[in-house]
Parts: C-alpha cells; sequence; structure tokens
C-alpha cells in the first residue's frame, strides 16, 4: 500500500514539475518581466535605467568612473556602450551574474555601417538606391557584431537632413522622406534580421528622435525651430517607417525642438511615439542629453532634468547619471510615481528577454563564432558589390570613363591615393586586434589589381587635404607629363565630417583644386575622384575636368570598388540623395521647395522674383542625380486613368530603353505636384522609384501605382489628407532631368 502511495506521489510531484515547467516556457513575455520586477528594489530598478561607457573608448565626454564594476554587482546598471568582443562582454556579464537578481546587461554599440567588415558611409549607400543591397549591408554588419558579443546597435541613423555644412549628414539617408523611410525600413530589417533573440540579429535604434538634421546654421547640438506641419512632413516619416519595420528602441536628440529639448520633449516620446504610434520598446537619451537639458536651460540641476526625462518619455539614461543620482530621491519626494519607474524597467526588460538574455546571458559571447562571422570572405565581397553601387558618376565627358586596363602609363595623383583608414569614414568601429592595413584595400591597390601587368602605375601625393603647402605641385605635374591618364583623388578627411564636425566651408579643402588645376594645365586627360562625408563644392573641376565620380568613404573595399567602376567592370548607377550647392550661400537648398509668389523662370530673371542677384538659385547637381556609361531613353507613358477618385489608383507605365553598348541600370524616379493645396505643395516630391537592369539594347516596361497614400499630404490641422485637384507627374532619371510628363485630376 505504501509504495502505491509514494509511486502516486512521485508521479504528481513530476506532473506538478512538468507543469511548472510547461507553465513558465508558456509565460509570455510580459509576465515573465512581471516576475522580475516583483523581486526589484526601487535601486535595482533605477539601475536598470543607467548605461555608461566601457572603459576603453567614447563616443562623447567621458566622465571618469573607477568603480562601475562594484555598480553592476550591485545591480545600478542595465546596459553598457562602446563595450565589444566576447572576451570584453563576457567579462563584464559575468560581474552582472554576481548580482542579487543576476539581471543580464545590455551591450549597445554604434555599428553604423559595418562592424570588422567596413561598408560605405551610410549616405553612400543611400546614393545606391538598392534597397536590398543596403539591407544586406546592415545584416552583415548585424551578424558580426551580434557574433561578438554586441546586443544592439544605435543605428539606423534617420535624420533627414538639407543642410551639408551639418557633419553628421553622412550618417543618415539624405534630404528626402520617402527615399529615407523605405531605407529607414532596410536597415531596421537588416539589423534585426527575421527574430530578435536570434544570435545573427542586433536590436535597432533609430535615431535621433526627432529633427536634429535641421540644425539652425547646419551647426552640430544646435536648435531646431519648425512647425508642426514641416516636422510630420518631411522629419517624421522616416521614423514612422523603422518603427513600423519593428525597431526595438529610439534614440532621442541633443537638440531643443521649438524651445524644448528632445530628451524632455513630451509631445514627441509620449503624445506621438509611445502614445499615436503605440512603440512599445524603448527610448535611450544620446549621450549626456538628460544632463545637457540643464546648459539648455530648461531646468535648473540635475534633479529637474531627470523628473522632465522620465516624465517625457526618456527610459534609458546613457551616461549623464541623472538617473542613477535622483530617481529614488524623486519618487521619496512623490514627484514621480512607482508606475513611471516602472513602465521604462518593463520596457528594457522585455528587451532582455526578447534577446534571450535571462535564458542565457553569454549566448552572444562564443568566441568560436564570432571568429567565423568576423572572417566570413563573403562579408567583403557583398561589401564591394555595395560599394561600386554607391559611386556616383558625376561627370563624363566624351566617354573618358571607363578607362582601359591595357593603358600603358597611369599616373595615380592626390593624397588620398594611398590612405587607409581614411576610406572608412567618421563611424566605422575599429578593433584594436584587426591589423587594418591587411583589410583595407587602398585605392592605389585597387587600381594596382586591376590594371595590366604591363601596364605602368606612377604616384605622386601632390598636396595634403588640408592647408596650403603646394611643395609636392612640381613632381605632380612631371608625373602627370609621364602619363597617358591621370587619376585625382582628393576631397576631405573622415574625421572632416560625421559628429561635431560642422564646417562653414565645404569647398574642397586646402589647396586640392589648385593641384587638380595644375595637373589638368599639362593637357593630360584627367579623372577626379572626390571622397567625402558630405556635398562638397568643387565648382573649377565640375566645370572643366571632363570625369568626376563621388566616391564618399566607400569602407574596406573602396580601392577595388573604385576600380571595377574606373575600368567598367561595374557600371556606375548611383544617384544623389542629396543635393549638392554651388555655394554655402544657397543652403539649404533641396529639391522639394515650394514655388513662391514670385518664382523665377530662370536664372536671369532677377526682376522682382525669387532669386540671388549673384548666384543662380539652382544647385550645383540635384537631387535624383547620376550618370551611366550608357544611355536610356523614356518613352510610352500610359496612364490608366486620367482622373480618379481617391477611393481608385492609376496605373502608370512606360518603357525604358538601354540605348547604349554595354548593360547597366537605371534609377527612374516618379514625381507629382499637387498644382493646388490648402498648404502649398512642393514644385516636385519623390513618389516612387525603380532601380532596374538593361542589357545593350533592352527595353522593359515598368510600372507605378499612384493611390490616395501617394497624394495625400498634412494639411494646417495636422491631419492627413487628399484635395480634389490637378496633378502633374514627372518621370525622371534625376529630379531636373525630367524624361517624360502627364497629368490627372483626382476628384471628390
Ligand atoms: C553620440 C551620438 C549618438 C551615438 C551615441 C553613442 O554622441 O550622438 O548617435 O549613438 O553618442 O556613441
Amino acid at each position: 500500500m505504501r509504495s502505491k502511495c509514494f509511486i502516486q506521489f512521485c508521479f504528481l510531484f513530476l506532473f506538478a514539475i512538468q507543469s511548472q515547467f510547461i507553465i513558465a516556457q508558456k509565460k509570455s513575455f510580459p509576465q515573465k518581466v512581471d516576475s522580475v520586477l516583483r523581486l526589484m528594489t526601487l535601486e535595482e530598478k533605477i539601475g536598470q535605467l543607467n548605461q555608461y561607457n566601457d572603459d576603453w573608448t567614447a563616443t562623447g565626454p567621458v566622465t571618469v568612473d573607477n568603480d562601475k564594476a562594484n555598480q553592476i554587482r550591485k545591480g545600478q546598471v542595465g546596459s553598457l556602450l562602446n563595450c565589444m568582443g566576447t572576451d570584453r562582454t563576457k567579462s563584464w556579464q559575468k560581474i552582472a551574474m554576481q548580482s542579487r537578481l543576476k539581471i543580464p546587461l545590455l551591450f549597445g554599440q554604434d555599428v553604423i555601417h559595418g562592424y570588422k567588415t567596413t561598408f560605405p558611409i551610410p549616405l553612400a549607400e543611400a546614393a545606391s538606391w538598392d534597397l536590398e543591397a543596403i539591407q544586406s549591408s546592415a545584416r552583415i554588419a548585424a551578424t558580426e557584431a551580434a557574433a561578438s558579443g554586441i546586443h544592439w546597435t544605435f543605428a539606423p541613423m534617420v535624420d533627414i537632413a538639407r543642410d551639408p555644412r551639418w557633419g553628421r549628414v553622412m550618417e543618415g539617408a539624405g534630404e528626402d522622406p520617402y527615399l529615407g523611410s523605405l531605407i529607414a525600413k532596410a536597415r531596421v530589417k537588416g539589423f534585426q534580421g527575421n527574430k530578435l533573440g536570434n544570435v545573427d540579429a542586433v536590436m535597432a535604434c533609430a535615431k535621433h528622435f526627432a529633427a536634429y538634421g535641421a540644425a539652425i546654421g547646419g551647426r552640430d547640438y544646435n536648435s531646431v525651430d519648425m512647425s508642426d506641419r514641416l516636422l510630420w512632413e518631411v522629419y517624421l516619416p522616416p521614423f514612422k517607417a523603422a518603427l513600423d519595420a519593428g525597431a526595438a528602441t529610439f534614440m532621442n536628440s541633443f537638440n531643443d525642438l521649438n524651445g524644448i529639448p528632445a530628451t524632455g520633449n513630451k509631445y514627441l516620446q509620449r503624445d506621438i511615439l509611445k502614445g499615436k504610434w503605440n512603440f512599445e520598446g524603448f527610448v535611450v537619451s544620446d549621450w549626456g542629453s538628460i544632463g545637457e537639458m540643464i546648459n539648455h536651460g530648461n531646468v535648473k540641476n540635475s534633479y529637474e532634468a531627470a523628473l522632465s526625462a522620465i516624465t517625457a518619455g526618456s527610459d534609458m539614461d546613457m551616461e549623464s547619471r541623472c538617473y542613477k543620482d535622483n530617481l529614488a530621491q524623486l519618487v521619496k519626494d512623490k514627484k514621480v510615481s512607482i508606475e513611471l519607474i516602472d513602465d521604462a524597467v518593463k520596457r528594457i526588460l522585455q528587451k532582455k528577454f526578447e534577446l534571450g538574455l535571462f535564458d542565457d546571458p553569454f549566448k552572444f559571447c562564443n568566441a568560436e563564432r564570432e571568429q567565423k562571422e568576423i572572417n566570413n570572405p563573403e562579408h567583403s565581397k557583398i561589401a564591394r558589390e555595395v560599394a561600386a553601387k554607391s559611386i556616383v558618376l558625376l561627370k563624363n565627358k566624351n566617354h573618358l570613363l571607363p578607362l582601359s586596363k591595357n593603358t600603358k602609363t597611369i599616373a595615380f595623383i592626390g593624397p588620398l591615393v594611398k590612405e587607409e583608414k581614411q576610406n572608412l569614414g567618421f563611424w566605422s568601429v575599429e578593433l584594436p586586434e584587426i591589423d587594418y592595413s591587411k583589410l583595407i584595400v587602398t585605392q592605389w591597390q585597387g587600381v594596382k589589381n586591376k590594371i595590366n601587368k604591363n601596364s605602368t602605375l606612377l604616384y605622386a601625393k601632390g598636396c595634403d587635404i588640408d592647408g596650403n603647402n603646394k611643395d609636392g605641385f612640381a613632381e605632380a605635374i612631371e608625373t602627370a607629363k609621364q602619363a597617358d591618364i591621370v587619376i585625382i583623388s582628393v576631397g576631405e578627411r573622415r574625421d572632416m565630417s560625421g559628429e561635431a564636425k560642422s564646417r562653414s566651408n565645404i569647398h574642397l579643402p586646402g589647396v586640392q583644386e589648385e593641384l587638380i588645376k595644375a595637373i589638368q594645365a599639362t593637357g593630360k586627360p584627367v579623372v577626379v575622384l572626390i571622397n567625402a562625408g558630405r556635398p562638397l563644392i568643387f565648382n573649377w573641376t565640375a566645370d572643366n575636368v571632363p570625369a568626376i565620380l563621388y566616391t564618399w568613404w566607400l569602407g574596406c573595399e573602396a580601392g577595388d570598388a573604385i576600380a571595377d567602376v574606373l575600368f567598367g567592370d561595374y557600371n556606375p548607377s548611383a544617384k544623389l540623395p542629396i543635393t549638392f550647392p554651388r555655394e554655402e550661400g544657397q543652403i539649404p537648398i533641396y529639391y522639394s521647395h515650394f514655388n513662391t509668389g514670385r518664382p523665377a523662370r530662370n536664372d536671369s530673371d532677377l526682376n522682382y522674383v525669387s532669386a540671388y542677384t549673384d548666384l543662380s538659385n539652382s544647385p550645383k547637381f540635384p537631387f535624383g542625380y547620376g550618370l551611366s556609361y550608357t544611355n536610356f531613353q523614356y518613352s510610352n507613358l500610359q496612364l490608366s486613368k486620367k482622373k480618379i477618385k481617391s477611393n481608385e489608383k492609376i496605373e502608370v507605365t512606360l518603357n525604358i530603353s538601354n540605348n547604349g553598348k554595354v548593360s547597366g541600370e537605371e534609377v527612374v524616379q516618379i514625381y507629382l505636384r499637387d498644382k493646388v493645396g490648402s498648404i502649398v505643395r512642393p514644385v516636385k516630391e519623390l513618389k516612387d522609384f525603380a532601380k532596374i537592369k538593361l542589357n545593350a539594347g533592352e527595353t522593359k516596361t515598368i510600372k507605378f501605382i499612384i493611390d490616395k497614400e501617394k497624394l495625400s499630404f498634412y494639411n494646417q490641422q495636422l491631419k492627413w489628407v487628399v484635395e480634389p485637384g490637378d496633378f502633374d507627374l514627372m518621370i525622371g532619371s534625376s529630379s531636373e532631368d525630367i524624361r517624360l510628363k502627364d497629368s490627372f485630376e483626382l476628384i471628390r
């Protein structure tokens, strides 16, 4: 009898265990979050809102704090940034596992355009208008970063930027909200992969929320002042696209928006992001931005700064220590409810559960996987392809390009020819253990790899990137005279654009344009490569040199990618994602401007019109501009209807023909103009595009759909509306090179 009872007890006990296990497994993430939250002290909750920089590198003003390990042991830290590699992350995570509740740390990093394999800067990738390529770039960056212990990248930066004086223009997708939104989505999908929690996925972070790119004067960290209409129509759409793509986190921005710092801006973070848009992830402040509200003059001290930020919806405090130092007191003083703290903590714990860190805090610390992924040869192959797709052909007079690989003697001149790390741009991740001289293909090496072994490649530096020393000119000129063709590689230093790198003068720096003039004077055919993180001004070069490639900063594979384009193994297909001004005096300059009451009909029309008396209104190179080694003909534009109701659609079809001798890709752009609106409407807006590949002589028919969404805009009441009236439809190879036109009417 007794043995029977024992067996029954064992059975019941096992059943109870198993059902507990099943319940535990079945528990949803929110239930798991609540089960942890219930155990936490106020100090431990505040700890989850506290993020520190690791000690070995910095991307902002450093606060010396040698007590981080102890604070982590006490559960007073929830995340570290700038902590990379499985060894280093494992060592910090082990310390976190010594804390009372063993809540794992989150490791965040600026993996902006690649981890070990550095891809082109984001503005260059945007020039590819190739969403698959852009997504694959982010996918590889995530794979390498996640394999190296990183859970979270502070990317994509989705700030619309119309002022190339602002150094961070290099980090985004340019001036247009339509293109910027599609790229934001591609990057979020790339970073987050199939599912958060997979060991090849990292959390994305849409930043900087919001309107950081509209800093007055293009001066970083400066104020932003704009109408809510402009905010909703131009600066918010890429953030909404990132959120709709599933972005796990947002980062707020340093700027004040209409007088209220974004970090303490309830309208942005609570009303829009967490309210209207129902964002369920968490918001991290930008480096020290909570404490910087004191400098803004929006709060008196760190106590008020913490109150403002947590109330406004800023969940995690990057490096300011305002939350750590003040939130407990604010709760005690009944200024901040525990519910507000709990909401922020739950958002963060939810992501730690989704990443699987509670099940295995070391799941991203596999050294073997790290070595496999950061040394995957496929990654650099793809990086080379993305880089070639990002190069914009600005000029090619008399088809000087592509060059022949059998050219007898080539002179390769300029300060960037043999540079290594300059090719990486401002936001590259640089790992101490990597020998970048072996990883980066310089421009010199790329051309050497490409040309015939019997060809001669001559070199002269000519001058520095900046400064006014011309001592190298004579040698450069002599070198040019010995050659059949001269390639000149000039531009910025990579630290001339990026964060805190605003420039009032964005002309080609130093005496580089004088070097180009001197080489051009030899009478040799000249090709100029311009390397930069922003649109530069180089009017003489643009007007006088026969061939120009804008090569941005293309990453590890720069040299081979540039050579692929120079020698025709890749036919350039990129288009500018941002307008290039003639002079700084035109800035801000962008294609989707309003017509004004007195539009200038042309450059000579100065009779009481909206124009400069000393400079053309038009840009040097317009948005959407880029040439090819072949030429494309647009024909046979057809609209399925000429009148539609708001619930109807128009099918737009047209033919694109490749009339040249080589295959190529064309970015066919469709612009609309709403002729009359209750709010004036831009003279044109990009509403769709298609990047298509055509073999020589091939013709393809492409189709676009015009629907209500593409006709809508924010009216004076900030309602997303369509209004009946006439629309112009423009199909172009750039925003100014309109090849086909038609019009249609929206009726009630
Ligand atoms: C920087 C940047 C932000 C970056 C953060 C962490 O100041 O503004 O984009 O993600 O700090 O490096």
